[in-house]
């Protein structure tokens, strides 16, 4: 309904600016003064870029005054069903700009004749026209402005939103699997779009090209973007938890064997305090607290008395 309506105040505002334009304009121009000698616009061409079109012109410039332009085209219809006639581009109506958008005038995938003048003040140059038709399937499409992320186990992408007239042809893959390419077509960009559910650990690939229906054509692909899904995750809760039990098992050891090593030292320096009850000679007590902190020769003498296996044996039998 909404459209339906803007389509005919669209129409009507044509209309009006026909009349003004055509019937009009020349009138006023006429009473004015009279046509000049104003060179035509040159080197008049169009810039076409995803479906939005640009008619573009050199100035033409008289010293001291601002020269305006005005743009007319003629579609298929025009030309071969109503008597070759023109159609003013409202919007390009006695511009100063040396550019045209004509994107809403060029509605169908038709051949189109597009012509501009040049206006100062009274005069009038003559048309400058469009050397050949523009066509809009000539239109240069470009790759979307793609960003592939991975949610958890997700395969996102998000896509440049060009407008209704496009469609997004997606292609995504495992890396080192590209055999087996899945595609998706989507027209709705205005949300970020749920590709797959990936593989833990594994790598995933995605490129995306644009579509437009109505002239039947495709970008190129844009730059392909990989992303990595998280590892497997009872993989990872077993690492997790086998590393905190190592470092619980270590916390609690480590002072142990420190201990222990303490002990068999003092053991290797000091051996009289474990000698068998046999082998004990009675000494002062004060001995074992000399030794503590006697000269290194004094406890190096003792070593020797005591042989390695000895002191393993000591060691094992503390230790159970
Ligand atoms: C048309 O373009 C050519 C090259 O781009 C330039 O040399 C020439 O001056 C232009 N013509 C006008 C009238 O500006
Ligand atoms: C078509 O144009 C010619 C001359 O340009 C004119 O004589 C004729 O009346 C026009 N016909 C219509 C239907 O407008
Ligand atoms: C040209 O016109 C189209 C259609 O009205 C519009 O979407 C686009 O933004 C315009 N571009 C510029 C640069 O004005
Ligand atoms: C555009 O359309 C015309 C005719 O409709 C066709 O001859 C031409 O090959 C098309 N060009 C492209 C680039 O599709
Ligand atoms: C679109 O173009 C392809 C080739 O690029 C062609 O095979 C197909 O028939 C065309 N579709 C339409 C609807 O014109």
């Amino acid at each position: 309904m909404w459209e339906k309506a803007t389509g005919v105040s669209k129409m009507l505002l044509k209309l009006i600016c026909f009349v003004l334009c055509t019937l009009i304009a020349p009138n006023l121009t006429g009473l004015l003064g009279e046509d000049a000698p104003l060179p035509a616009p040159q080197n008049i061409s169009i810039l076409s870029t995803n479906m939005r079109h640009f008619l573009m012109w050199s100035p033409v410039t008289v010293q001291g005054e601002t020269v305006r332009y005005s743009v007319e085209f003629q579609g298929e219809y025009e030309r071969e069903y109503a008597n070759e006639s023109w159609i003013p581009i409202c919007e390009c109506s006695l511009i100063t700009a040396t550019v045209c958008n004509i994107t809403e005038d060029i509605s169908a995938t038709v051949a189109y004749n597009l012509r501009v003048r040049a206006v100062n003040g009274a005069q009038r140059s003559e048309w400058g026209t469009l050397k050949g038709f523009f066509i809009r399937n000539t239109t240069s499409l470009t790759p979307p402005l793609m960003k592939v992320m991975a949610d958890g186990y997700h395969l996102l992408v998000e896509l440049e939103n060009m407008g209704p007239a496009f469609q997004f042809c997606i292609l995504y893959w495992e890396k080192g699997q590209e055999s087996r390419m899945q595609q998706k077509m989507v027209k709705d960009v205005s949300s970020t779009i749920h590709l797959a559910t990936m593989e833990a650990a594994a790598e995933y690939c995605v490129k995306a090209q644009t579509y437009v229906e109505t002239i039947n054509r495709s970008s190129s692909f844009s730059q392909t973007q990989c992303v990595r899904a998280p590892g497997n995750r009872s993989m990872w809760l077993i690492t997790v938890l086998m590393s905190s039990a190592g470092f619980a098992v270590a916390a609690l050891t480590l002072p142990f064997l420190a201990w222990k090593t303490r002990k068999i030292f003092q053991y290797s320096c000091c051996p009289i305090a474990v000698l068998p009850d046999t082998l004990k000679v009675p000494e002062p007590p004060t001995q074992l607290i000399l030794c503590g902190r006697e000269e290194a020769e004094q406890c190096d003498l003792m070593v020797h008395v005591m042989p390695p296996e000895e002191v393993l044996r000591l060691w094992i039998q503390e230790t159970l």
